[in-house]
């Protein structure tokens, strides 16, 4: 979609898929504990699903929490799942409000049972709105979303409703959790780091990449628009010429 941005045409990305990262070091930076960071950083995430719209985007989706996180601290583990849980719960009683149809990625056999429940709910109440499509992707790890739909495709061979012959890139894209998604065409992750940490490795094939130095809690709707104009000065290829 073309849009008028700030005084410029610009090509609007349908989906916009974001590392968030740098919670951590925005709070040690101003000498407060990490978690005070996460806070922070899920603030910046209600703001940014309110501009994304804005802007013209469709979908957006979010890497809250992967696999490998667990490996952090216990109290910081605590603090991540109570922001999760109060963020889910928000976010159910929103829903009608700001028309977002939120979907959530990842194992969550590993959540906690009452995350699970909210995630449940929100995702129930949410399925009949019309406005952004949010992601987020909690225990996700895309190493682990691949294997996971391998063993559900082995299992549906296994019971003769799907012969090998017919398994397609579209039909295992079909039994990844990002099914019903089209892929992101930007990726966008902040706080300088340079790479992928396990995040939707199969849907990343085309995507443009923008890396921004800027800690994910003062990201905004400017920043946004900076990494929108990256992306309106690549030329996508997609292997042709
Ligand atoms: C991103 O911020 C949020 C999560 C991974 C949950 P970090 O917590 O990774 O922040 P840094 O990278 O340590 O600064
Ligand atoms: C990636 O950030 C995961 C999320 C943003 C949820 P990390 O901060 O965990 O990644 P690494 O450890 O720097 O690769
Ligand atoms: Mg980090």
């Amino acid at each position: 979609m073309q849009k008028v941005i700030d005084g410029e045409l610009l090509t609007v990305p349908e989906h916009v898929a974001i590392i968030l990262d740098g919670n951590g070091r925005w709070a040690k930076k101003r000498l407060l504990p990490r978690n005070y960071g996460h806070k922070q950083g899920a603030k910046t995430v209600e703001q940014i699903c309110e501009d994304a719209w804005n802007l013209g985007i469709k979908y957006l989706t979010v890497y809250a929490f992967s696999t490998e996180n667990w490996k952090r601290p216990q109290n910081e583990v605590d603090a991540l799942m109570k922001l999760l849980r109060n963020y889910l719960v928000d976010c159910i009683k929103r829903t009608s409000k700001n028309n977002m149809r939120v979907r959530v990625i990842g194992d969550k056999t590993g959540l906690s049972e009452d995350i699970r429940a909210s995630i449940e709910e929100l995702e129930r109440v949410s399925s009949v709105n019309t406005g952004l499509n949010f992601t987020i992707a909690i225990n996700y790890g895309s190493r682990d979303e691949m294997r996971r739909a391998m063993v559900h495709m082995a299992q549906d061979v296994e019971d003769g409703k799907v012969r090998s012959e017919d398994i397609t890139e579209e039909l295992f894209a079909s039994y990844l959790d990002t099914g019903d998604i089209p892929d992101p065409d930007l990726l966008i992750r902040t706080s300088g780091e340079q790479r992928l940490s396990n995040f939707l490795l199969w849907q990343l094939a085309y995507t443009e990449f923008v890396f921004m130095d800027v800690l994910w809690p003062d990201f905004n709707r400017d920043e946004l628009v900076r990494a929108i104009r990256q992306y309106n000065g690549r030329e996508r290829r997609f292997g042709g010429i």
